[in-house]
């Protein structure tokens, strides 16, 4: 899967480069990308549930659901979409049209289309020009990416044009593996990475486990002034899957559960490192 990591990563240089030159930079809309490398390790779930958590602080939210193998973000919501992101692109669409009001105070998205063939070496910002657009509009405070697994040049495409990149992983090995070949990306174009734990059981488990990915990749000698930054973990609760099976937001139906909790101190968290930098 990741067998040129050098490849990709001058490739993810070269799409950044090409963001920077057309970047909106006084939008006041933040992007942040959720991603991971392995899939099913809890992207979706966490976005939608960060989306709501955000909303409570009064931010304006939009989530773009950028999954072309599975897109589930209107599942996560409970809408059905009349038109996907695709249909700007594709078809001529107006931006308004096709983002799209949750029923949720302050959370629109954009919702994504599954089973899209996307073939290697097309990445020309065709599809991630949504993202430029939607922080031109200046309306939103936050855009939440919420991205497929793997490090396809579609993924690739969306990373690039992020602020912020959340990665999400859980203990094991495989997902380990995966997250640590993601780091050494973007180690080369972006400054930093924010990393949460899922399906972890303590704090201290996915903050150690941090440490090490770190000493790793100061030992294979990545650049070092690429940040880490551990933001928390969740445990393993069947709360989550019973939630999002019944189309709701587990921090809004168990506010108060211990994974809750841990979802808030992982926004309290994000929001402190990025107010410390802006
Ligand atoms: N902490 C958790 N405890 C229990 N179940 C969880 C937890 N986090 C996620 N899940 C469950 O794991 C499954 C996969 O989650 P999700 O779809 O959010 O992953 P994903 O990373 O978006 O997957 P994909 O790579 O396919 O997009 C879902 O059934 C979800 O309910
Ligand atoms: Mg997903």
């Amino acid at each position: 899967m990741f067998d040129d990591i050098t490849t990709q990563a001058s490739e993810l240089l070269r799409l950044t480069k090409q963001r920077d030159s057309n970047s909106i930079s006084n939008s006041k809309t933040k992007v942040i990308a959720i991603t991971s490398g392995k899939g099913g390790v809890g992207k979706s779930t966490i976005t939608a549930n960060i989306a709501y958590l955000l909303s409570l602080y009064g931010k304006r939210i939009v989530v773009l659901d950028a999954d072309i193998g599975l897109a589930n973000m209107q599942i996560l919501f409970n809408i059905k979409p009349k038109a996907t992101f695709h249909e700007y692109i594709d078809n001529g669409l107006a931006l308004k049209d096709v983002i799209l009001d949750t029923g949720y105070k302050n959370i629109s998205l954009c919702a994504g289309k599954s089973g899209y063939q996307y073939s290697k070496g097309t990445s020309s910002f065709l599809y991630s020009r949504v993202v430029k657009d939607i922080v031109a509009l200046d309306e939103y405070d936050i855009l939440l990416i919420d991205t497929g697994a793997g490090l396809n040049e579609y993924v690739k495409e969306f990373l690039s044009v992020s602020d912020e990149i959340l990665a999400v992983t859980t203990p094991d090995p495989s997902a380990l593996t995966d997250v640590y070949a993601l780091l050494k990306m973007l180690s080369v174009t972006k400054r930093r990475i924010f990393l949460i734990f899922n399906q972890t059981p303590t704090y201290k488990m996915g903050e150690n486990i941090s440490l090490s990915l770190r000493e790793l990749a100061l030992k294979n000698q990545l650049n070092k002034h690429f940040v880490v930054k551990y933001i928390g973990n969740l445990p393993l609760d069947t709360n989550l899957q019973i939630t999002s099976r019944l189309r709701k937001l587990f921090v809004k139906e168990f506010e108060n559960s211990g994974s809750s909790l841990d979802l808030n101190e992982i926004v309290n968290n994000l929001i402190k490192e990025m107010k410390s930098v802006s």
